[in-house]
């Protein structure tokens, strides 16, 4: 089984070919780095600024696969590993189980810098990668994996699925200054960014293995619950036990709606500071997005 997975894991893997990007591309990458940049300080988790810094991901250009895997290797032993674009799902969990990142290798063009349907180069790179540098995360990640390949067997695939939603692509973090973003969906989108903490409509709520596992999520707009996490620890520690007794419990409850609240919901407010920096922009022009493989991105009217 394992070494039919591995070859058919293997099948998926390209070359990134560093040295065949354009100028131009290097520069879509630049303009995307620099926007993010000056929007999530103060916004992301300084787990993931850090994992920025030392991994060298910067404005510079699109990274060198080799040389990103070799400084990621060495802290976690993670690796990245070039993908035509999406893989099936269980090709996705079996790179996870080895500690392998799928990452896209082409980036979006010039016209697509707000909203795109797939993930790529920017979303994969920059917005993923920053926290495989953390020793908890990176432990996560490769849980995640393993657990996919029992969700997969155990026919639970949509359960586990909203967890990497509302966790790894969209997932909130309680810190002392506030709180942050450490999901790698709203890391790589301007428009949600800025959205996730300092609108009002959505809802910010604790952290809730179950709960969780029982909401609905949106692909095609912003998300309208946000899941907070106190610190990396706790959500390693919360999907720690068997998942299958879990999975038979939630499968017998009835799905929560996006954006529905239930009694035992804890809320958090959004930011407080953000409230000054609130826009009024339309709110009609958010362009659909797909699942875990799209960008995650939002088209809004965000360009400065
Ligand atoms: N503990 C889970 C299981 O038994 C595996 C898992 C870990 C899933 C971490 C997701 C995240 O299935
Ligand atoms: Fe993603």
């Amino acid at each position: 089984m394992t070494e039919i997975r591995r070859g058919s894991a293997s099948r998926f893997t390209i070359e990134q070919r560093w040295q065949d990007y354009s100028e131009e591309e290097h520069a879509i990458w630049r303009l995307l780095f620099e926007r993010q940049q000056r929007l999530l300080v103060g916004r992301a988790c300084p787990e993931f600024l850090d994992g920025l810094g030392a991994l060298g991901i910067a404005a510079g250009g699109i990274p060198d696969f080799r040389q990103l895997s070799d400084v990621l290797d060495a802290a976690t032993g993670w690796r990245i590993v070039a993908v035509p674009g999406l893989v099936p799902d269980d090709v996705f969990f079996a790179f996870l189980a080895r500690r392998r990142f799928p990452s896209t290798c082409f980036v979006r063009r010039r016209d697509q810098l707000d909203y795109l349907q797939e993930p790529d180069v920017f979303h994969d790179i920059c917005g993923h990668v920053p926290l495989l540098i953390n020793p908890v995360f990176a432990d996560y990640m490769q849980a995640y994996g393993q657990g996919g390949l029992k969700a997969l067997s155990l026919g639970h695939l949509e359960q586990l699925a909203r967890l990497y939603w509302y966790t790894v692509e969209f997932g909130l973090i309680d810190t002392r200054e506030g709180l942050r973003i450490y999901g790698s969906g709203i890391l790589s989108s301007a428009g949600e960014s800025v959205y996730c903490l300092d609108d009002p409509r959505p809802n910010r709520i604790r952290f809730d293995l179950r709960r969780v596992m029982q909401t609905r999520y949106r692909i095609d707009d912003f998300q309208q619950t946000y899941f907070v996490i106190d610190d990396f620890q706790q959500l390693f520690d919360a999907t720690l036990p068997d998942f299958a007794p879990i999975y038979r419990e939630i499968a017998a409850l009835p799905d929560i709606e996006p954006h529905a609240l239930i009694d035992s919901d804890r809320a958090f407010r959004g930011n407080s500071p953000a409230a000054g920096r609130q826009k009024n922009g339309p709110q009609s022009n958010y362009g659909p997005s797909l699942g875990r493989k799209r960008l995650e991105d939002v088209r809004q009217d965000h360009n400065q």
